[in-house]
């Protein structure tokens, strides 16, 4: 989620110094810092060309640069910014992949930038991952030597891998490594499993720049967007120059940046412990954190802390300004108890003022926005299954379908089934056996890494819909509260490279207005902004300002449930509702509907363990499980 920011500066903080041992910017969002960074990149390369000089780029791949590479684009449409001098290098790519290959980094590059702007073909360098083992030696020192010969690289974009790694320089890689092969690190593969539809199908090798080849530019800059990279950003940042996190030799580095958005940037200290940096304000939400911090650092249930805990940890301010000890204690003691409700649509005919949401209207118009069809099953699954049983209208709204999760043997099993039953005796099902016959003729041309065709996308989606109908159900939603948009900005993109539009925003645009909810719940603030769940709160966002002030929007209550990879931290929490050991075990079974989980999205009902262990540790009741949620306040327009 994104972190609570007294203010945004993108300039490094200098009280900061202490810990962020690389300059660091911030910025409210991944477009900010991109524009920021395209007008840097777009000096460089004018004033080169005045000079009658090349600008030579050390070019990112990945979801990071895409938001800076759609502004370059538009420098060049829009502002006629040509890249005529420019020569550029890539990082790296995945070995065994040719350059037309779906996944291939050179294809990439093409479809992102390339294709788009005046960059002369002979300047673009990439590694080559079609040669062969014993060749790539002498072509990975012909890359340093090219790099030498243009005359070393003026500005190296970067992004950052959950293992540290930039470029693909994995842990263990040295200071003065330069371009080789790699093995990719478990961690890598597994984030770009999806793009491969498997893990199994992600090389295990690529070809790199080395560290010491990314120090030699003069000028570097990493990007870095989305709370799942919030944890390596902070080791790279504060922590101390190590092999285990390559990133963290920008540090020696003279001219070396990290341009991070809010929600990368909440681990860093200046924004998780602000009070051990400078002073700070002391907003009700500062006081949580700081309390919530220090009941959980000292291992101390929060109403026996004590002044000396904290004026030896760092809090001296926060007590002289809002103590004594008991005094906050009891504040935040309450604060926490009250965020507990059994009631996620508010308890009607009791008085709510203390309760996280509004007795009335009751029943509500609720909205569950998913942006994948298991999203919100996995994250709010039981508070679904109470919403329901407590007679609010209920819409389970899936954004996509999802079909770019379903695995080609999914389609395949499919249509053999169907193939064995038409070709069985029994009904005469000619046409069904020829429709299985296309679908796993289209498997078959487009091999495991091509587009899927209209029939193959519509399969997967259906085999998608039916997990779904049996995980509702399981959660008490009938199929007719489950509203399909598939948005098409999905329906026509790949993962890392969607390009949302104007009629995504119209589609829930409409189904907001239909509906006109008093309640919504929704996900992906603070994901990576490439992300499907980035991308469809971003969607949910405009829509809403799109609609404006209208009186159903003003009443509406927005709540966030947890990212698939970030659970709430406890100050984040402004509703918990705690599982019973049975609710938990319906919700296993709810979630065991879906053959498609991710490892991540399966260790949830841990992480509902988990919150309910942080809430005893607080000192307060003890349940089984928690689904937690934070209140999201629309700006007004
Ligand atoms: C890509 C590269 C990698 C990526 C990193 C982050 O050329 O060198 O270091 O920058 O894996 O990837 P994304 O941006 O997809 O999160």
């Amino acid at each position: 989620m994104t972190p609570s920011i007294p203010s945004i500066s993108s300039e490094p903080d200098p009280l900061a110094a202490a810990y962020e041992k690389v300059p660091t910017h911030l910025f409210l969002d991944s477009l900010s810092a991109a524009r920021a960074l395209a007008a840097e990149v777009r000096e460089l390369i004018e004033s080169r060309a005045k000079e009658g000089r090349n600008a030579v780029l050390g070019l990112a791949t990945g979801s990071t640069p895409v938001p800076f590479y759609r502004e370059l684009i538009r420098l060049h449409r829009d502002e006629g910014l040509s890249f005529a001098n420019v020569i550029s290098f890539n990082l790296d790519e995945y070995c065994g992949l040719e350059v037309d290959h779906p996944e291939s980094y050179a294809r990439f590059m093409r479809e992102q930038l390339f294709d788009h702007i005046d960059l002369p073909k002979q300047n673009i360098h990439i590694p080559n991952g079609a040669i062969s083992g014993d060749l790539i030696f002498a072509h990975s020192r012909d890359y340093e030597e090219q790099i030498k010969a243009a005359g070393g690289i003026d500005i190296q974009i970067l992004g950052i891998g959950r293992t540290g790694h930039i470029g693909f320089n994995e842990p263990g890689s040295s200071r003065d490594s330069v371009t080789r092969r790699i093995t990719l690190d478990r961690v890598t593969r597994q984030d770009a499993a999806a793009d491969f539809r498997g893990e199994e199908n992600v090389p295990r090798f690529a070809i790199t720049m080395g560290v010491g080849t990314i120090l030699n530019a003069r000028k570097i800059v990493l990007m870095a967007w989305g709370e799942n990279k919030a944890e390596v950003v902070q080791k790279a940042v504060e922590g101390g120059i190590t092999d285990a996190i390559s990133a963290s030799f920008l540090q020696a580095h003279q001219d070396a940046r990290f341009y991070v958005d809010a929600s990368a940037a909440r681990e860093l200290t200046r924004i998780k412990l602000p009070w051990l940096v400078g002073p700070v304000n002391w907003t009700p939400n500062e006081v949580r954190r700081a309390v919530c911090w220090l009941s959980t650092l000292l291992k101390c249930p929060v109403l026996k802390l004590t002044d000396e805990h904290y004026n030896e940890h760092g809090l001296s301010d926060l007590l002289s300004e809002q103590g004594p000890a008991y005094q906050l204690n009891i504040l935040i003691f309450n604060g926490m108890q009250h965020t507990i409700t059994g009631w996620p649509g508010g308890k009607p005919h009791v008085d709510d003022t203390d309760r996280p949401e509004r007795a009335k209207p009751h029943p509500k118009r609720v909205l569950i926005f998913s942006p994948e069809p298991q999203d919100a099953i996995v994250a709010m699954g039981a508070s679904i299954e109470r919403l329901i049983e407590h007679g609010h209208e209920v819409t389970l709204v899936e954004m996509t379908s999802g079909s770019l999760r379903v695995a080609d043997s999914e389609i395949a099993k499919f249509c053999n089934i169907l193939l064995e039953l038409a070709t069985g005796p029994g009904p005469h099902w000619e046409k069904q056996a020829d429709y299985a016959h296309d679908a796993l003729e289209a498997l078959e041309t487009k091999g495991p890494f091509g587009e899927d065709t209209p029939i193959l996308r519509q399969l997967k989606a259906l085999v998608l819909r039916g997990e779904l109908r049996d995980a509702s159900a399981a959660c008490k939603a009938a199929h007719d509260r489950v509203k399909m948009l598939d948005l098409p900005f999905y329906e026509r993109g790949r993962y890392r490279r969607f390009n949302p539009t104007s009629e995504d925003v119209g589609v829930v645009t409409t189904l907001l207005r239909e509906h006109q909810p008093h309640q919504i719940f929704f996900t992906g603030e603070g994901a990576d902004p490439s992300s499907v769940s980035g991308i469809c709160s971003n969607i949910l966002k405009s829509a809403l300002k799109g609609i404006g002030e209208e009186a159903w929007v003003s009443a509406c209550s927005f709540w966030l449930y947890q990212s698939k990879r970030e659970p709430l931290a406890l100050d984040e929490i402004d509703m918990a509702v705690p599982l019973s050991p049975m609710q938990l075990a319906r919700k296993s079974h709810a979630l065991a509907r879906f053959g498609t989980l991710s490892s991540t999205e399966a260790g949830v009902l841990e992480e509902n363990r988990q919150s309910a262990c942080h809430y005893d540790q607080l000192g307060l009741a003890e349940y089984e499980a928690i689904e937690a949620f934070q209140r999201w306040r629309r700006t007004p327009v």
